[in-house]
């Protein structure tokens, strides 16, 4: 399978309704955007499937959900203030503005403009934090941060959870919520976003457990990208160098998948932050944060390793990963091939024709399956063109009523990816249904 082509790819977006430019109608704002009728049911299938991976199933993990905005001394605490920047530099000419280490160097060793070649300013820190105030009075006592990671909520509550929950070592603390970075180029569709939603775990364990538990968590968030059906040949796990490691991080791996616009580039982060943000909270917060050790009697501060991810980035990896484009018996077809349990519309109703006849038993078929499955119903134009506009959205089944129905109760099912079809009796579709989807969907 091909990848597509990157506006194709957008268009499609945009048409069907995944996703759309923020504010659009006065131009948009660069790095926000806004998910459409589809793009929010695919959202909202990927943080189930990571919730129910993450939190249900497991027994060592609960989670959470913290305000967005913190008393800032967090951000001091957590080193975000002093560090959480990128290098920038202006163009002399044409006055646009880069992130340093994005623009490539040339063999004398300089970096010019890669708009007009024009000569650049010296690189100036620049913080990813975006700032505003708290109450009335804009001053710098009522300064506060809308957060750059999700991560600092669940560290200011390892308290709080512990001894709520009575959890011993190793256990972890999930969250999945919205983070903001002023990326000083957002960007390449929804890759790079001022706004974002971020799922993290934070994951507590005995110290010189570290390294060990940081290889399992690697493996099997790497296996969670398999499950989903992204290609093994488009994934690959990256070590960061010494030089990139983020200030609390002992190592860090990345998951990276290979994108059409930018080859491979980071979809998720899984680091070991080490006994780092619980020593600095405990010393900034005047508090011990602690963990006593039945076994040897011990109070420990415990290391921490931390799968991360960006819920746009896998979004957008998912349907890139997913898209196919297809000629079946000279016709032309599109289709995502996504996931059952991420489809944003599971079943389609199809009326064979808008013919009055069929219309009460397809609002019946329709009716039946609403409780039970995200639907749509569409009776316009060709039944052949709706078959296509369902492809072309990832629907897995779509369910013809035709004339047939009329004599014998029973509807055709048509598979999106072998596109067979097969008659079942009306009185059976819930089960035969449930069945081809994924038994372990919840109902
Ligand atoms: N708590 C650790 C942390 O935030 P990160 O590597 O900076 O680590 C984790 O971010 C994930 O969040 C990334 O792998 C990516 O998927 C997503 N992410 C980060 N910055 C993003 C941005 N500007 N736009 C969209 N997603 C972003």
């Amino acid at each position: 399978m091909t990848q597509p082509n990157m506006e194709t790819f957008v268009s499609l977006c945009k048409r069907r309704g995944f996703v759309f430019q923020s504010s659009e109608i006065y131009g948009g704002l660069g790095g926000f955007w806004d998910y459409g009728p589809l793009g929010v049911e695919l959202k909202n299938n990927i943080k189930r499937n990571w919730w129910r991976s993450m939190v249900q199933l497991r027994d060592d993990v609960v989670g959470i959900e913290t305000s967005i905005i913190m008393n800032p001394r967090v951000w001091e605490a957590s080193g975000h203030i002093a560090t959480f920047a990128d290098p920038m530099s202006d163009c002399k000419d044409c006055k646009r503005r880069w992130r340093t280490d994005d623009i490539a160097i040339n063999d004398k060793g300089e970096r010019h403009c890669p708009e007009c070649g024009g000569e650049l300013t010296g690189a100036r820190m620049f913080n990813l934090m975006f700032k505003t105030f708290v109450g009335p009075v804009e001053d710098e006592a009522s300064v506060v941060y809308l957060r750059p990671e999700t991560a600092q909520g669940m560290f200011v509550n390892f308290e709080n959870v512990l001894t709520t929950t009575r959890r011993k070592l190793p256990f972890g603390i999930a969250q999945i919520g919205r983070s903001f970075r002023n990326e000083i180029t957002p960007g390449n569709f929804i890759f790079r976003d001022r706004e974002f939603e971020q799922m993290e775990m934070e994951y507590f364990v005995m110290p010189g457990t570290d390294e060990e538990w940081h290889d399992r968590w690697i493996e099997d968030r790497f296996n969670w990208w398999l499950a989903l059906g992204v290609r093994n040949q488009n994934l690959r796990i990256r070590e960061h160098t010494k030089e990139e490691l983020s200030h609390y991080s002992k190592r860090t791996v990345d998951i990276e998948y290979d994108f059409p616009f930018a080859g491979f580039a980071e979809i998720e982060g899984i680091a070991n932050r080490t006994d780092f943000d619980l020593k600095k909270h405990a010393e900034f917060a005047g508090r011990t944060l602690q963990y006593f050790d039945e076994a040897t009697g011990q109070q420990v501060v415990p290391y921490v390793i931390e799968p991360a991810m960006g819920i746009d980035r896998c979004f957008l990896t998912l349907l890139i990963d997913s898209y196919a484009e297809e000629e079946v018996r000279g016709e032309k077809r599109t289709v995502l091939r996504l996931h059952h349990d991420l489809a944003p519309i599971k079943v389609a109703v199809l009326p064979l024709s808008r013919n009055e006849q069929l219309v009460p038993p397809a609002r019946r078929v329709w009716d039946l399956l609403r409780p039970h499955f995200m639907t749509q119903y569409d009776d316009a134009q060709s039944i052949g063109r709706r078959y296509r506009r369902q492809d072309e959205i990832g629907t897995p089944y779509g369910v013809t009523i035709d004339f047939e129905t009329l004599e014998d109760d029973a509807v055709t099912i048509r598979d999106r990816d072998s596109m067979e079809q097969s008659r079942v009796p009306i009185a059976n579709l819930v089960p035969v249904l449930r069945e081809k989807l994924d038994p372990s969907l919840p109902a």
